[in-house]
């Protein structure tokens, strides 16, 4: 039978401070966060839930994790300590290149999704370790990373990165929110504030078998190449901060919600029952020049939203937060009655005084300047099928992760990268260190025979590129106009981007070396597709 919704409350996710109170004044802090095996209580109806879980302890850790604060300029230092078992709770698959401890364990590492910092602290997948540190991946280094909390201030979240396990390691649970706050430059825009007003929603989707276990499909697509993988997980419950379809009551005021879409492959199309509207003042991990209003929002896998939703302009006294993207997106099947529910809220009656505001302009950051790019890179998208035409495998620019890096931006330059997406799905691309701009997104034309130059030449210039992208343009949404880490790349289509590897607040260089192995990555964040060799190195140089 199916799970009763909004019937448990939307729970208050543990805050983990990033930095120290000492005689008043601030300090860095290192903090030691372990990952657990334990048990989640879903929704009050499942039995609870084998899960793996951040926190400080097995006690107090939660599915998501705490959510780390940071304070800009002050160094947050974590030693993330794997305490998992010797075994996994889902299906992952030997067959697709992933991390294999000799001695047993589960590799795990950590990236801070939308963080600049060292490499040597990125979370590289070769970078992984098991309990105790007692096996680690080749690019491992050390035990603590170190995140300086040097650029602008925004959203974040962290979540495991091991090499072909990161779909299984975060659907059992491994991923936090991670907000870095700097209040000189946000205190005077007087947006709502505090443990109630300002709260991260962290939302992706599950299957649960009738014991309360994950329901992960355990044989592949194509069980003959791979036994396991799957092309994209999909569960039909929706968990909003480790609540199937929660309910929250709030007051007639503005409230401000920093969505993270945390799903391995499900986009969401979120919009509220009742119309309301989104006032959007940030995307992924920087605010937008000016708050942007729209009553819907498409969030790709890892893409954030920062929003402000005033409820005093709600004319009913319930709404739905709902979401209506075909999985796979954009083609696949439309939502069920389940997946098409978030969560609800109940808006109280009395009317409340509000001194938060909503300010006409948010955070200027310097424009994006074609102009500047040193370079322009093609970086093209290829799935892989069998001859009954299932995916058996997604490659960037025709490459495997593993073979030799052919990327090595300049610290300090912008570089244009033409995106072609020749496959049917939208990968949502994640570029770790770097921001980027969407400058246009336009149709490829004769798509078949450009993809067939391509899947032989492997080069978008041979191919004569600039005669096949000439389609129809797709305007970018407003509010996916300002600094992003991650966006949507549509099948059949070039999508232009800036990208920018320098602080976007400051004309400094980083504060720390770049160039240092391990290097950073790139690729899809659709975690199955990433795991399945989606995903390519680069290397920073001077
Ligand atoms: Cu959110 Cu490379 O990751
Ligand atoms: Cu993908």
């Amino acid at each position: 039978e199916k799970l009763e919704m909004f019937v448990d409350d939307l729970p208050h996710l543990p805050r983990l401070r990033g930095y120290h109170f000492v005689n008043g004044s601030l300090k860095p802090r290192s903090i030691q966060i372990g990952m657990f095996f334990k048990k989640w209580k879903f929704h009050r109806d499942l039995p609870a839930t084998p899960v793996f879980a951040y926190g400080l302890s097995w006690h107090t850790a939660t599915v998501p994790g705490p959510t780390i604060e940071a304070a800009y300029g002050l160094d947050t230092s974590v030693t993330w300590q794997n305490h998992l078992p010797s075994s996994h709770i889902l299906p992952w698959d030997p067959t697709i290149s992933p991390a294999i401890p000799k001695h047993g364990g589960i590799p795990t590492v950590v990236h801070l999704h939308g963080g600049i910092h060292e490499p040597s602290s990125d979370g590289n997948a070769d970078s992984w370790f098991t309990a105790g540190f007692n096996e680690t991946g080749k690019k491992w280094t050390k035990t603590m990373t170190h995140y300086v909390n040097k650029q602008h201030p925004g959203n974040m979240w962290y979540h495991d990165h091991a090499a072909g396990l990161t779909r299984v390691n975060l659907l059992a649970g491994l991923l936090g929110a991670y907000i870095l706050r700097h209040s000189s430059i946000e205190s005077p825009l007087r947006l709502p504030t505090g443990r109630e007003f300002d709260r991260p929603l962290i939302v992706f989707d599950r299957g649960f078998r009738r014991d309360g276990s994950i329901y992960m499909n355990a044989t592949g697509n194509n069980p003959q190449i791979h036994p396991q993988w799957q092309p994209e997980y999909f569960g039909d419950a929706i968990i909003v901060n480790g609540k199937a379809w929660p309910r929250l009551t709030v007051q007639r005021r503005k409230y401000r919600f920093r969505i993270i879409n945390a799903a391995n492959a499900r986009f969401f199309r979120f919009f509220f029952s009742n119309g309301l509207r989104f006032v959007v003042i940030g995307s992924d991990s920087a605010y937008l020049p000016k708050p942007v209003r729209t009553k819907s929002i498409i969030l790709a896998p890892s893409e954030i939203v920062d929003v402000v939703v005033d409820f005093s302009k709600s004319k009913t006294k319930t709404t739905i937060l709902a979401n209506n993207a075909a999985y796979p997106y954009p083609s696949g099947d439309p939502v069920t009655e389940e997946n098409s529910k978030v969560m609800k809220f109940i808006i109280k009656d009395e009317s409340v005084s509000d001194t938060s505001t909503i300010p006409k302009k948010l955070i200027q950051y310097p424009l994006a300047d074609v102009s500047t790019s040193v370079r322009t890179r093609y970086i093209a998208m290829f799935e892989y099928v069998s001859k009954d035409d299932e995916p058996t495998h997604l490659y960037i620019n025709g490459l495997p992760y593993n073979a030799a890096v052919r990327e090595f931006p300049k610290i300090g330059t912008s570089e244009v990268w033409e995106v072609i997406n020749l496959t049917e799905d939208n990968h949502p691309l994640h570029i770790h260190l770097g921001l980027f701009k969407v400058l246009e997104q336009r149709a490829l034309v004769e798509t078949e025979e450009f993809t067939e130059c391509m899947t032989k030449e492997l080069d978008a210039v041979k191919c004569q590129i600039n005669k096949y992208a000439r389609g129809n343009k797709t305007a970018v949404t407003a509010h996916e106009q300002g600094w992003k880490n991650v966006f949507k790349m549509m099948p059949g289509h070039v999508t232009k981007i800036l990208v920018r590897f320098s602080y976007i607040h400051s004309n400094e260089s980083y504060s720390f070396d770049a160039t240092q192995e391990p290097g950073y990555v790139y690729h899809c964040h659709i975690l199955d597709h990433e795991d399945n060799m989606m995903m390519r190195p680069f290397e920073m140089v001077k």
